[in-house]
C-alpha cells in the first residue's frame, strides 16, 4: 500500500495512473473516504470495492469543518497506525492522509451548501455539519477521480446528499451506497462506539431494536427516552425510520427500512402512515 500525505504527490501518481489507464484501458479505481478509527463497516466497503476494480484507494482525515461541536471533534477516535496496518492487511493500494493545510489551504473560504434536506435531522441538530461534509467530499473526490465512491447507509441522509451532490455538478464518480453492517447485538457500526463502555455497547442495540419494532416514530422517540436514550429525533423520510441519539456522552445515528403505504411519496418527504418497520 502505498501512502500519500501529500496531495501534490497524489495528483502526480494519478496523473501516471491516467496514462496507463488509457493505454489498457481496464483500471478502474474505487475509493472509500473515512475519517478513520476503521471498523468492519469500513472493512465491507473495502472489499465490495476491491470486487469491483482493480485499484482501491482510500482516504483518512477528520475534517474539522463538520464538527459543529469543538468537543466532538477532539474527542473523535483516532488511531493512525491501527488504520494503516487495517488497511495494509485489506488489499488497498493507495492511502491518502492528507493535512488539514492542505484540504484547506483557502481557510474554508469556499464552501459548497444544500439547501433543503441538509437542513433537517442530523442537519437541523448540527448547524454547518453538511456544508462541511459535501465540501470535504467534493475536493476528495475531485482528487481521486474514481470511477466508484464506496459510503455506508449508516450515514443515509449524507449519502443521499453526497449522491445529489455528484449528478449536480456532473462528477462522474458513481456514489455505491451499501448497507449497514452490524455487530451481532444489531448495534450499528461506527467509529464512535468504540467510546462506549462494554456494557453500553451491547445496550446501545437497543437503538436498532425500537426503530425495528416500533409501530410509530413517535412511539420509538417515547420508549428510547424511557430506555434513558436522550433523542435527537426520530423522523420518518424516504421510506426509512431514521434517528439520532445520545447515550453515555455519545452521539449514535442508525436507520431502518419501513413499509409504507403505496399512496405516501416518500421521496418528496416524511412518511405520515407506518405500518411496521424491517431492519
Ligand atoms: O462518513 C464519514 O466518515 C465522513 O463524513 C466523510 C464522508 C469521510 C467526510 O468527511
Amino acid at each position: 500500500m502505498k501512502i500519500l500525505e501529500s496531495l501534490k504527490n497524489w495528483q502526480c501518481e494519478r496523473r501516471e495512473f491516467d496514462i496507463s489507464g488509457t493505454r489498457t484501458k481496464q483500471n478502474t479505481i474505487g475509493f472509500i473516504p473515512t475519517m478513520g478509527a476503521l471498523h468492519n463497516g469500513h472493512l465491507s466497503l473495502v472489499e465490495q470495492a476491491r470486487r469491483e476494480n482493480n485499484v482501491v484507494v482510500a482516504s483518512i482525515f477528520v475534517n474539522p469543518t463538520q464538527f459543529n461541536n469543538a468537543e466532538d471533534l477532539i474527542k473523535y477516535p483516532r488511531d493512525i497506525a491501527r488504520d494503516i496496518e487495517f488497511l495494509h492487511g485489506h488489499n488497498v493500494d493507495y492511502l491518502l492522509l492528507p493535512s488539514e493545510s492542505e484540504m484547506y489551504e483557502d481557510q474554508y473560504r469556499f464552501r459548497l451548501s444544500e439547501c433543503e434536506e441538509s437542513k433537517i435531522l442530523c442537519g437541523a441538530f448540527r448547524p454547518g455539519h453538511f456544508d462541511g461534509v459535501l465540501t470535504v467530499v467534493m475536493k476528495l473526490l475531485n482528487l481521486v477521480r474514481a470511477n466508484r465512491c464506496y459510503m455506508g447507509e449508516k450515514d443515509f441522509q449524507q449519502m443521499r446528499l453526497i449522491k445529489r451532490m455528484a449528478s449536480t455538478f456532473f462528477i462522474e464518480t458513481e456514489i455505491v451506497a451499501c448497507p449497514i453492517v452490524r455487530e451481532s447485538s444489531g448495534l450499528a457500526m461506527s467509529s464512535r462506539n468504540e467510546r462506549l463502555s462494554a456494557i453500553g455497547r451491547v445496550y446501545a442495540s437497543k437503538l436498532f431494536e425500537t426503530l425495528k419494532t416500533a409501530d410509530s416514530s413517535a412511539i420509538a422517540l417515547r420508549e428510547l427516552s424511557r430506555l434513558g436514550f436522550q433523542v435527537e429525533y426520530v423522523e420518518e423520510h424516504w421510506g426509512r425510520r431514521l434517528a439520532a441519539v445520545w447515550f453515555e456522552g455519545v452521539r449514535l445515528i442508525d436507520n431502518v427500512s419501513i413499509h409504507v403505504s403505496p399512496t405516501n411519496n416518500v421521496e418528496q418527504g416524511a412518511a405520515t402512515t407506518t405500518l411496521g418497520a424491517t431492519p
